[in-house]
């Protein structure tokens, strides 16, 4: 069912029993560590709602674990809440593959005006910005946010998240990955030696939060894009100071500039990758004009955890479709499957083909390492053959472990695309990281004669299903209920 913001989306989702409110958890480690905690044990987790949290007034909140579930995910991009995990990447390849932009409409007021604060009545600290893990270096506003910025030359508005971290009461930093397109623009103010003006948003409805963290397609601002897959518009009010459009129905909102040369320790933070590999490094800053926000708002927060224990599953859904259309795109024939494994993060991508030609598999494997949604930060791609089923991984292993001789099937890629949250570069050469792809389908000169999988045929499969039913639906029977 559609719904309007934040709001009416945490009623929807209360009304799917999958929403869990906590009163009286701590900004400090007992939020970011209670989420943690929830995402080991419950598969998928519920999306939490902390309120009365200590040191604020009741009815400021924050929300976590939006899209760890595919009835969530599904919710929010306007598809069937009853799809599997693997029926959503078929279903988003479709979706943004029609995809028209709609662009924003401009309106003069929204509930994000609801309160204003200017001048020396900034403080940031007004919300219950949490500190997520233990040795993170403070407290982070911005983890599921929008980052705001308009191209200087070409005119484009790009929404990023990229995480915020508070420095004092009118100033927060921000990091932005190298060859992100919000950095991109910052750049290009920094080599004018201008002000680069942004405004950040940090609670909103969650398909911009999808737009905004999802990779789309240069040139194209994050609201066109969620417009479209909305197929209505997405109303956003100009910001009193920069002009730049934020969302009407926004929980909160911050203004500001980032000044050349203006930067301040940031870090260390708890990563995607499961580790605080980028350290304390100095970051540009934004000084904060103006904050605006909605009577009792609700901050978004998405910690980062190990890819394998929460907040990669939604992005592992998108990005293996987007790597698939991507496939496509260049011209790849006969791509059956494409999974970015949730459990690696954006290290590693699997495909699955039907051989056609000699050379297919690398090609395949190239492409789907080095297109933009793949390109960032990766480091295995394996190509199996269209018989292995890439979402499980026990037969991906045995494909691997069977179909490939490593002297001959493993090629290295040297100085790809990485940054400086990669763990295993170390500090002083971050920036290139090397990539392995691996040819685990069956040789193509004698796929014809490689020794034939064992494995019970479908004919004799449904033969004796027949005849032992009772048996079978008995055993399933006991399974249930042991
Ligand atoms: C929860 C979450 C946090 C993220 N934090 C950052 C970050 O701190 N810095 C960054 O560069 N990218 C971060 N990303 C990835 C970017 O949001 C993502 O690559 C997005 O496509 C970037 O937008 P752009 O293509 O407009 O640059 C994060 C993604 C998610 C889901």
């Amino acid at each position: 069912m559609k719904y309007r913001d934040l709001r009416e989306w945490i009623d929807q989702v209360k009304a799917m029993d999958q929403l869990q409110l906590i009163h009286g958890a701590q900004w400090d480690l007992e939020i970011g560590g209670l989420t943690e905690i929830i995402c080991k044990k419950f598969k998928p987790p519920p999306a939490l709602l902390f309120d009365n949290i200590p040191g604020y007034p009741e009815g400021h909140r924050v929300l976590v674990n939006m899209l760890d579930s595919v009835e969530r995910l599904a919710l929010t991009t306007g598809l069937d809440p009853q799809i599997t995990p693997v029926q959503f990447i078929h279903k988003w390849r479709e979706k943004i593959k029609r995809l028209s932009p709609v662009p924003p409409t401009v309106v003069k007021d929204g509930p994000v005006l609801e309160n204003v604060r200017t001048g020396s009545q900034v403080n940031v600290l007004e919300f219950p910005a949490p500190r997520w893990h233990e040795m993170d270096g403070g407290r982070y506003l911005g983890t599921a946010n929008l980052v705001i910025t308009r191209d200087p030359d070409e005119g484009w508005v790009n929404a990023g998240t990229y995480r915020v971290m508070v420095q004092n009461e009118n100033t927060v930093s921000v990091y932005i990955s190298p060859g992100k397109q919000g950095r991109i623009q910052r750049q290009k103010y920094f080599d004018l030696n201008r002000p680069c003006p942004v405004a950040i948003v940090f609670g909103q409805d969650p398909l911009l939060f999808v737009a905004a963290s999802t990779d789309v397609p240069y040139g194209m601002s994050e609201y066109e894009y969620a417009g479209g897959i909305r197929e209505e518009p997405i109303s956003v009010i100009p910001g009193p100071v920069t002009g730049l459009p934020i969302p009407a129905h926004a929980e909160i909102a911050v203004e500001g500039e980032m000044h050349p040369g203006d930067l301040m320790p940031e870090g260390p933070f708890g990563e995607w990758t499961g580790y605080y590999a980028s350290a304390r490094r100095s970051e540009p800053v934004v000084r904060v004009q103006s904050i605006m926000f909605r009577n009792d708002p609700i901050l978004c927060g998405a910690p980062p955890m190990r890819p394998s224990v929460g907040q990669g599953f939604y992005r592992s859904l998108e990005r293996s479709a987007l790597i698939w259309n991507a496939l496509e795109e260049a011209g790849v024939p006969d791509v059956t499957a494409v999974y970015s494994h949730p459990a690696a993060g954006r290290f590693l991508t699997i495909v699955a083909i039907r051989q056609r030609y000699p050379g297919h598999a690398k090609q395949a494997a190239v492409v789907a390492g080095q297109c933009r949604a793949g390109g960032y930060l990766g480091r295995y791609v394996i190509v199996v053959d269209e018989d292995v089923d890439i979402y499980d991984t026990e037969e991906v292993l045995w494909a691997l472990c069977t179909r490939s001789d490593p002297e001959r099937s493993i090629d290295i890629l040297r100085r790809c695309w990485s940054g400086p949250l990669d763990p295993i570069i170390p500090k002083g050469r971050k920036g290139f990281n090397s990539r392995a792809i691996i040819d685990a389908t069956r040789p193509f000169e004698w796929k014809d004669e490689f020794p034939p999988v064992s494995e019970i045929s479908n004919a004799l499969k449904d033969q004796l299903e027949g005849k032992w039913r009772a048996l079978l639906s008995g055993l399933a029977r006991e399974e249930q209920n042991p």
